[in-house]
C-alpha cells in the first residue's frame, strides 16, 4: 500500500513585540480588533488584521448572530474588507488573536477550515504565499509561512 504524509512547519516566537516593526503592528491591529467583536452567544472575541502588498493594514473581528450559523469569523471579515478596499493588490500576511484568558499559556486557537480555506483563496488569486500568525493570549505568536502548513490537499480552482 502506498502512503502519503506530510508535516507542518509551525515557528514559535516567545512574543510578538520581538518581531520586525510592521509585523508587531499587524499584530497589535488583530489584538485591538477584538474590541470590535460583536460575540454576545460565543462571548469567545477573535480579532484579526491583515497586511496588504501595499503596506496597508486592515482588520476585523467575529460577528455573530442570533442565527448562529449566519457568523462571520474575524479573519474572513478581515479578508474580505481588504478585497473590497484594494481588489487589486496581494496580501502579505495575517495575523489572527482570541480571548483565551482561561489558559492563557496553552496553545491559541488556529483559524477554523472555512477560514484556512478563504486564505488559501487569497494565495492562489495572487499566486503568492501569506503568512498566518496566530497570536497567543501571552503574546507568543505560532507563524506559519503559508496557510498551506495547516491546510494541505486544499481545494482550489484549479480542480474546476
Ligand atoms: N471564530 C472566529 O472568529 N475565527 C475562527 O477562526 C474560529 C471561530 C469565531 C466565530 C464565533 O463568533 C466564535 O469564534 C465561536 O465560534
Amino acid at each position: 500500500m502506498q502512503q502519503i504524509n506530510f508535516q507542518a512547519t509551525i515557528e514559535v516566537i516567545e512574543h510578538y513585540k520581538d518581531l520586525p516593526t510592521k509585523d508587531a503592528e499587524l499584530c497589535q491591529a488583530a489584538i485591538d480588533a477584538k474590541q470590535g467583536s460583536y460575540s454576545i452567544y460565543s462571548k469567545f472575541r477573535v480579532g484579526s488584521a491583515v497586511l496588504m502588498e501595499n503596506g496597508e493594514i486592515i482588520s476585523g473581528s467575529n460577528q455573530e448572530n442570533a442565527v448562529y450559523p449566519l457568523t462571520l469569523c474575524a479573519e474572513r471579515v478581515a479578508i474580505f474588507a481588504a478585497s473590497h478596499q484594494f481588489p487589486e493588490v496581494a496580501f502579505r500576511k495575517i495575523a489572527v488573536a482570541t480571548s483565551m484568558e482561561e489558559a492563557p499559556n496553552e496553545l491559541p486557537a488556529f483559524p477554523c477550515g472555512s477560514c484556512r480555506q478563504s486564505i488559501r483563496e487569497q494565495e492562489v488569486r495572487y499566486d503568492n504565499s501569506i503568512e498566518v500568525l496566530v497570536i497567543g493570549n501571552d503574546g507568543k505568536v505560532f507563524r506559519m509561512s503559508s496557510v498551506k502548513e495547516i491546510l494541505p490537499f486544499s481545494f482550489d480552482k484549479s480542480a474546476l
